[in-house]
């Protein structure tokens, strides 16, 4: 779907469907429906004032404009309660509005963001508008070949205004919005591919073509190029599978020469069998996702070259599969990582902190302004948050604020977990320096203090994203399977730092 900015006032536009908003509890339609109300002989009045309509938050209603104006629908969509509204209910309110259009098989719509009075700068409404048709009509059909799977598409999304000054503001959000969902979208594709389709060598090779397309530096480490550094750890995980490891690395300059980057870090186990120490295989399936980390890193990077931030990223993803082969690695065997540190295997499921603390240690080597890392790490954060939330955990107060505020901005919510140094005890082991599994209890956070031993003193944050990577049920903008998690976060991030620049010399 395209989006474009044009000039003009829906009353004379001619297009399939004509979106405007009303809010719950307004007695007559306000901003553009108000215009087009006039025009149409008082439609939507008489469908507000019959309480045919309420506008509740995501319903529609549909009216025939029957040759009053040229365009020949209006779709009136529900914003809710006037109070209650903000740029996230915007961007449900636009995700189900394109999906019924989309239902009727449409494929053309002309919208405006006139809805009187909501108190939101225009551009940051025109971003999260966009952002929600388009996250919303997400879907992954490579592996569909029926025909009745093949459903129509919107081909055109215009948004319509009069006001001229407003059309440079518009269409600079909505141009953000676009960058950022093709992101988004790519991340779900890696994640929604079967893992047959997904090994580290194919998601290497992925990456590979969005740097080629976003011209960044690329590289992908193989097996041996692995032990000459000494990433024991990371190799013992691979040791299981026929497949070979990667440990791809993506680099993108828009900073200075002097600027230390952002590194981050995604997991990349392109599919979890917990290895000797086996998962049930109810939902095995599902561990296809267990890369979403990495997914999501490799999709910021992209988004930041996309959008030309001034400022220096790297995204490294470990990439292996986890099984029980005849060579893979055991309960009990003890491996020696990229540091130094050796680590007990008490459990072979706990193969994401493993594979992480190489690659953690191999980030350090740039000199880090800061580091995140991304991982669908623990089954105790979906235990501990649920599917809405990201577990936060680190030491560094900035960072972790920054975090947030990206948070408030995009809807990709986290929620801060202590890292509660008392529970260091629990990952000391009799015969290694430490080991990969504590108890049961407070696996979230034992996880991310195993992590923190391979950060050192580089401002670090570590984001669980075990819970809403793959979602069951479609929330109002982002349809069930993979939702590319972290994406819009970390580009945010990404965005605010560039804008408010930090100490990045060394
Ligand atoms: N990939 C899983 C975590 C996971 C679970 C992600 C559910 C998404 C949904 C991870 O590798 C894992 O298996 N963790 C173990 C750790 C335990 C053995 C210490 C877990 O959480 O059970
Ligand atoms: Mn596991
Ligand atoms: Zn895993």
């Amino acid at each position: 779907m395209n989006i474009t900015v044009t000039r003009g006032s829906l009353t004379d536009f001619d297009c399939e469907v004509l979106l405007v908003g009303h809010f719950e509890g307004s007695k007559v339609p306000e901003g553009d429906a108000c215009l087009l109300d006039e025009q149409c002989d008082g439609i939507i009045s008489e469908l507000i004032d019959k309480g045919d309509f309420e506008g509740k938050l995501y319903t529609s209603s549909v009216l025939y404009t029957r040759g009053s104006i040229p365009g020949q629908r209006i779709l009136i969509a529900g914003l809710g309660k006037k109070e209650e509204f903000n740029l996230e209910k915007l961007r449900g309110i636009f995700s189900k509005a394109a999906q019924r259009i989309r239902s009727f098989n449409i494929t053309q719509v002309a919208t405006s963001l006139d809805f009187g009075e909501t108190g939101f700068a225009i551009e940051d409404m025109a971003r999260a508008a966009a952002e929600g048709a388009l996250l919303g009509l997400y879907r992954f059909t490579p592996y569909k070949t029926l025909e009745e799977d093949k459903k129509g598409e919107i081909n055109e999304f215009i948004i319509v205004e009069d006001r001229a000054g407003l059309l440079e503001d518009i269409s600079k959000g909505a141009q953000t919005a676009e960058i950022i969902s093709r992101a988004v979208y790519c991340a779900r594709d890696l994640v929604s591919t079967p893992s047959n389709d997904m090994t580290p060598s194919i998601l290497a090779h992925r990456a590979g073509a969005i740097a080629t397309e976003a011209n960044l530096k690329f590289e992908a480490l193989d097996e041996a190029a692995m032990g000459r550094l000494g990433m024991n750890a990371l190799l013992g995980v691979a040791s299981g599978s026929a497949e070979e490891a990667r440990l791809i690395i993506m680099e993108y300059n828009g900073g200075g020469k002097e600027d230390r980057p952002v590194v981050l870090v995604g997991k990349g186990i392109t599919f979890d069998s917990g290895g000797i120490s086996i998962k049930p295989s109810e939902k095995m399936d599902e561990m296809k996702s267990d890369m979403a980390g990495g997914a999501a890193v490799i999709a910021t990077i992209k988004a930041a070259a996309d959008l030309k931030l001034p400022l220096n990223v790297v995204a490294i993803v470990p990439a292996t599969e986890n099984l029980p082969g005849g060579r893979a690695y055991k309960p009990g065997d003890v491996l020696k990582t990229m540091s130094g540190l050796t680590i007990e295997v008490k459990n072979t499921d706990a193969e994401g902190r493993l594979i992480l603390a190489d690659a953690l240690t191999f980030a350090k080597k740039y000199n880090p302004a800061a580091i995140i890392d991304i991982a669908t790490l623990t089954g105790a954060c979906v235990v501990a948050l649920g599917d809405y939330l990201v577990g936060m955990m680190g030491a560094d107060k900035e960072l972790k604020k920054e975090i947030s505020s990206a948070s408030d901005a995009t809807g990709e919510m986290v929620w801060e977990l202590p890292l509660w140094h008392e529970y260091d005890e629990l990952i000391k082991s009799d015969v290694a320096d430490i080991k990969n599994a504590g108890t049961r209890a407070g696996g979230t956070i034992t996880a991310a203090l195993f992590l923190k031993r391979f950060v050192g003193d580089c401002p670090w944050v570590h984001l669980d994203i075990a819970g809403p990577a793959l979602l069951s049920t479609d929330k109002p903008y982002i349809p069930k399977g993979a939702s590319g998690i972290g994406v819009r976060l970390l580009v945010q991030f990404l965005i605010d730092r560039s804008q408010a620049p930090h100490v990045s010399h060394p």
